[in-house]
């Protein structure tokens, strides 16, 4: 893992850089580990829909899995082809399906009874027939948190377990929808491998269901949901591939293409948040901060799920790594703007510049204009 290095012109901060090199290992390494099953990979362009990256990755071959219509038109425009578009969602607008059915996309991964009635008529209006796959909520809890855990019965997302006789009956009837495949996603940043190993035998049992009922499954799409390692991202940047796709070959049947739809795994390892310190100070309860120019509208995500991501001070000497326990934060006017909590940091001075690893996922994607701030850059090093 190259990482960003310091040289005497920083640019101005905060920006993104990108791992070229590593985004593309990775996803060489993905692509090694599942071609042996024969498996298909689409990339879910929520985790970083940046146009280099998506360019980058559509060269590789990988599929597109969307979740909104701009998802498919960005992943068209970036070199996907329609065939291999997948397009999910809880709740997609006239509009958005509309846009997907005129682009003959792979397949809608539908969620509701309702949808498929939604689709069903959009598609007659365009005398089409729409190629569909039941997302079908398996009821697999994974260890993650719970604002990202989707394949629980209470969840939103998916049809529930006891209406796939509806969803069956709904399909034999629309004229206008074709039943492909099945489809499921658990949750994301998933790192217990038995998770999967489950899912893929409720999959087994769910497949057989259907087709006990005469009903031809032609593929599973098994979702994404592999985690990364957020704690030592320089000592593991590609995430274990082969164990992940090892649990889903061993139960599967061999009749149907499986396909996957993997976002942070591909791309979180390649992107770290660049930001300089602002301000070092001390709360009256003797907490030690530095306040950095990158806030939670670049990298939500430590203050939405409490997530660790780790930070390195590239300006710092390396003898000099010891304690005080610092507190990073973020210039947002919310408390909840800090990277983290009373971590060993080396002493830190204003002008330092910080790394914020593992931010190539759900990172740049999710940032925002809040406090009226600019979208920070992004740096695409292909060295
Ligand atoms: N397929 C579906 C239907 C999904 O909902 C998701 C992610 C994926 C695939 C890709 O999952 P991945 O391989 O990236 O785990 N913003 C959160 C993550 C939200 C994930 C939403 N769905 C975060 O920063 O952790």
């Amino acid at each position: 893992m190259a990482g960003f290095t310091l040289s005497d012109n920083v640019p101005h901060t905060p920006f993104y850089h990108y791992d070229m090199r590593l985004l593309g290992e990775t996803i060489d390494a993905a692509i090694n580990h599942s071609s042996r099953f024969g498996y298909n990979l689409h990339y879910a362009v929520k985790a970083n829909a940046d146009k280099e990256i998506l360019e980058f990755i559509a060269k590789k071959g990988l599929g597109a899995d969307c979740v909104s219509g701009w998802e498919v038109d960005a992943a068209l425009k970036c070199g996907f082809a329609p065939d291999v578009i997948v397009f999910a969602g809880v709740g997609k607008s006239d509009q958005e399906i509309n846009f997907a059915l005129d682009n003959d996309i792979f397949a809608f991964n539908c969620e509701s009874l309702q949808e498929l009635e939604v689709i069903n008529e959009l598609a007659k209006n365009k005398n089409k027939i729409a190629q569909i796959a039941l997302r079908v909520n398996p009821n697999v809890h994974p260890d993650t948190h719970k604002y990202i855990s989707t394949g629980q019965s209470e969840s939103k997302f998916g049809i529930a377990y006891n209406e796939i006789n509806k969803a069956l009956e709904s399909v034999e009837v629309l004229q206008n929808i074709n039943l492909k495949g099945l489809h499921f996603h658990i949750g994301s940043q998933v790192m217990t491998m038995s998770f999967f190993e489950e899912l893929a035998l409720r999959a087994v049992e769910i497949t057989k269901w259907f087709e006990d009922k005469g009903c031809k499954i032609e593929h599973l799409n098994m979702g994404g949901g592999l985690g990364v390692d957020y704690d030592n991202p320089m000592d593991n940047p590609i995430t274990d591939f082969a164990n992940y796709f090892a649990q889903f070959e061993k139960h599967l049947p061999k009749d149907k293409t499986v396909h996957f739809e993997l976002g942070r795994s591909i791309t979180a390892q390649c992107g770290e948040l660049i930001t300089r310190v602002l301000i070092t100070k001390e709360t009256a309860t003797g907490s030690n901060y530095a306040i950095v120019d990158a806030g939670m509208t670049e990298l939500i995500r430590p203050a939405l799920y409490g997530a660790n991501h780790k930070i390195i001070n590239l300006s710092a000497k390396s003898d000099e790594l010891k304690k005080p326990l610092y507190y990073i934060g973020g210039p947002i006017c919310e408390s909840s703007d800090v990277f983290a909590h009373e971590i060993e940091f080396p002493k830190t001075n204003r002008g330092d510049i910080l790394t914020i690893k593992s931010a190539g996922a759900y990172g740049a994607v999710m940032s925002s204009n809040y406090n009226l701030r600019p979208r920070a850059k992004a740096i695409f090093d292909y060295k």
